[in-house]
């Protein structure tokens, strides 16, 4: 996406303050998506397991989207902290790879926890707060594998 693209989305939204929030923005897309909304004005919160080992010109949360708990921590402590979630950009996740009678029942679990029922808990936490608010926009990071399944 455009920084000019981002800057003109910014500018329709509501008020002056816009937070974002991108699940598992420790490197690759997260870390790039956090980067360029950072650049472009937004208020951005970051997250990952172990924030405490990172820096980065947003701020950061500690969070396993496996949790219910930690996902209710992380996103009150937004809340605390900023007041308002204008942009979810679920992305936490990770391929698993392997066909089938090479993977575990738990293998399979953990993915299908934190690939998709983590997007859900995210949506279910932060609707609430984007139905007050009255916006908000969620934004889920899929693949292709969805589609076409290759390595299971
Ligand atoms: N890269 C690709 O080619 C590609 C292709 C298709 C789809 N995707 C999808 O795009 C997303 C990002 O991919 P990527 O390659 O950028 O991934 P990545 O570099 O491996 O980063 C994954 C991020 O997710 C976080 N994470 C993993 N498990 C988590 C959990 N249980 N709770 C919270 N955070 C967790 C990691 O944080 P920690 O620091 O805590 O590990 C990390 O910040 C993933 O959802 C992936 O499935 C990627």
């Amino acid at each position: 996406m455009r920084l000019n693209s981002l800057r003109q989305q910014k500018e329709r939204m509501m008020g002056s303050h816009q937070v974002a929030l991108v699940t598992g923005a420790s490197s690759e897309i997260g870390q790039a998506t956090a980067e360029l909304l950072s650049a472009s004005g937004f208020t951005v919160f970051g997250t990952n397991r172990s924030p405490e080992k990172l820096a980065g010109s947003y701020r950061w949360l500690p969070l396993d989207v496996r949790s219910d708990a930690s996902v209710q921590a992380a996103i009150q402590s937004l809340l605390e902290q900023a007041g308002r979630i204008d942009v979810l950009v679920s992305n936490a996740g990770y391929s698993q790879v392997g066909a089938i009678e090479e993977s575990s029942i738990a293998d399979v679990q953990a993915q299908f926890d934190t690939n998709l029922l983590g997007i859900i808990r995210m949506i279910k936490a932060v609707l609430p707060v984007m139905r007050r608010q009255g916006s908000g926009r969620i934004i889920n990071i899929s693949s292709v594998a969805g589609q076409v399944a290759p390595h299971m």
